[in-house]
Order: structure tokens, then sequence, then C-alpha cells
């Protein structure tokens, strides 16, 4: 049994890529594993939320983790922020977090690249944040999408620096980890890039969106004019629409629809219209969940309540044994 580690930022509504990349595996893993999923609202913060609103996200992604099967029994399923001791590991480490690695991290070079007017010290410091998140717990597995992989590879370097200067073994080294071996990239429904809340409107399915809403965004994908050849390779547009079905619909529909591309005869209307039909049905449940959980402020209350509890325990044991290598318990 290995210690497990995984969270989310609570920035808005769950979407498919945060469910194939990273919930997926939550949910098989809890059984096999000592497992703590969380929500990852400090790291939320970069992008100045408004209160009501910050509440709304965070609550929003609780009620999505239960409903996608994520179970309170038999894994920690708590709120970064109710964890204390994170955030004094977060400080901590960033002793050992030299300015220049993080300024070479691809997400940040992203973020000045996107909101030139917002660089703040804690998009510098995100990865600290991170890799205290999971080593708070000495955790070695850590499920998440194949754009999380860099800031693992960091949170590698900070554990074992610490461990180097203080000489000795405190953190063991945390993986990102997917069941089908290869880390996933859900792409999103704009032509280019991976599905995200951040990127454009439309190109995201949420786990909480309509029937009506998921018609209308499938079949505004984009798409070209078709093939020419037999056999031909897809641009990327249409190789999304593709690795989209082969997350949701049957090996039947895809052999289907694979077998029209080679022939030349395929209708993009016809195909969006399955892909639609078929991310309906597979978020159906999901969808129904939400709406039952919602309303049970009782359950949420008490989930977030033992969450924290237990989630504390682990944490406070290796901050104290942290405080002790460094020289600050006396
Ligand atoms: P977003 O990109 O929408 O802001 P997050 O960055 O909060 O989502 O991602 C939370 C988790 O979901 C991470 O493990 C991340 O790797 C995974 N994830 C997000 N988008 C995708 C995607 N398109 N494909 C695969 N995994 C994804
Ligand atoms: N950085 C992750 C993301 O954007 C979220 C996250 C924060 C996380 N802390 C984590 C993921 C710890 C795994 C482990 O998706």
């Amino acid at each position: 049994m290995e210690t497990v580690v995984s969270g989310i930022r609570s920035t808005g509504n769950l979407h498919l890529g945060n469910y194939f990349g990273a919930i997926r595996n939550f949910i098989k893993m809890q059984h096999e594993h000592r497992c703590f999923f969380f929500i990852a609202d400090l790291h939320a913060l970069t992008t100045h939320p408004k209160a009501d609103q910050f509440r709304q996200s965070v609550r929003n992604v609780l009620v999505e983790y239960l409903a996608a099967g994520l179970d309170p029994e038999v894994s920690t399923l708590y709120i970064q922020s109710d964890v204390p001791e994170i955030s004094e590991l977060y400080l901590l480490m960033n002793m050992v977090a030299y300015v220049g690695e993080l300024e070479r991290c691809t997400s940040f070079k992203e973020k000045i690249r996107k909101h030139p007017d917002n660089i703040n010290a804690g998009l510098l410091t995100y990865p600290v944040l991170m890799a205290a998140d999971i080593i708070i717990h000495k955790a070695t597995k850590v499920p998440v999408g194949k754009d999380q992989e860099q800031h693992l590879e960091m949170a590698r370097n900070f554990a074992n620096r610490f461990n180097h200067l203080y000489e000795k073994d405190v953190f063991p080294e945390p993986y990102a980890y997917n069941f089908g071996n290869q880390l996933v990239k859900v792409p999103g429904l704009d032509g280019s890039g991976k599905m995200g809340k951040s990127e454009g409107e439309g190109n995201a399915i949420f786990l909480a969106d309509s029937p009506e809403v998921i018609r209308k965004k499938v079949m505004r994908a984009v798409t070209d004019s078709g093939p020419t050849e037999p056999g031909q390779t897809k641009p990327e547009s249409i190789s999304n629409l593709f690795q989209l079905m082969n997350l949701v619909s049957s090996a039947d529909t895809i052999a289907f629809f694979e077998e029209r591309w080679n022939a030349c005869d395929i209708r993009y209307g016809d195909m969006k219209k399955q892909l639609a039909e078929d991310m309906i049905l597979f978020t159906h449940p999901l969808r129904e969940r939400i709406a039952d959980i919602q309303k049970d402020d009782d359950l949420l209350n008490r989930v977030i309540r033992q969450g924290a509890e237990k989630a504390r325990e682990s944490a406070s044991k290796t901050l104290h044994e942290v405080r002790t290598v460094i020289g600050l318990n006396r």
C-alpha cells in the first residue's frame, strides 16, 4: 500500500479533462492505497476571486468529488486551507526552492504570457505549495494529468534537496501517476490544446453541463472540410474529436467513424451528434448525483470536518519531524 495525494484547484466546476486526467484515478486508487484528496483553494487565490464566488467554487468541487464516487469513509477528503500545517511546510520549503528554477517553470512562463498584469509571488511559488501538499503526507503516487508532470519533477527536487541539506531521509520521491501508465491529456473542443476551464468559452464540457449545453458546445467544435485521400493523417481538430470519442463512446462507434474517415465519406455533423449523445450518457449519473448532494448541507459539513481532522493528524506528524530535523523544536 502506498500513499497517494492529489488535488484540484477550486477555480470553477470540474470538466471532462479533470475527470479523465485525475478523478477517474482517484476513484480507482481509493480502495487500494492510503489516499488524500483535497481541494486546492489556496492555489486558487492566485487569480484573486471574490469571496462569495470563491466559497461557492470550493463547495462545487466538493459536491462533484462526491458525485464522481469519492468515498470520504475510505479516503481522506479535505480542503487545503483547513490544514495549516501545509502552509507552514510551504514556508519552510521556500528556503530550498531557487528563484531561478521557479522562473523557468513552464506554467509560470505561460501565466506571464497570458496575464502580464498579475504576476504575483504566489504564482512563482505555486510549485512549492504543490510540493508541500504532496510531501506533507509523504506521498509517492500523485494521480494528475500530463500538464502536471513538470510540477512533480520540481516536487522531487525540493524533497531530495531538503533530505540532502539536513542529511535525513524525511521525504520519499513523489511521481505523477495514471492507471494506464501514460499520463492523460484530454483535448478541448476549440481545435487545439487541452480542455481547461481557463481556455475559451465552449472549450470544456463540465460534469454539471445540461444535455442542451453539451449538444451546443459539441456541435460548435472546430472541424475542417474533410479528408481527400484514403488513410490520410488527421489534423489536430479532427484527431481531438476522435480522442474525445475514445473516452466516452463504444468500440463499435469509434470503429464506424474511423472507417468513414479512412473512406473519405465521414460526416462531421453525424460524428458530433453521436459524440454529444455519448457525452450526455456518460455524464448523466454524475449530473443526477450532483443535484442530490448539492442539497445536503449536513453531509457536506460532516465531510469537511472529518476530512480536516484526518488530514491534520497525518500532516502534523510530518511537520513535527520536519521541525525537529531543522532545529525548530525546543
Ligand atoms: P484546469 O486546467 O481546467 O484549470 P486544473 O489545472 O485545476 O484544471 O487541473 C486539475 C487536475 O485535472 C490536474 O490533475 C490536471 O492534470 C487535470 N487536468 C486538467 N485538464 C486536463 C486535461 N485537459 N487533460 C488531462 N488532465 C487534465
Ligand atoms: N497544480 C494542480 C493543478 O493545477 C493542482 C494541485 C495543487 C495538485 N496541489 C496539488 C495536484 C498536489 C496534485 C497534488 O492541476
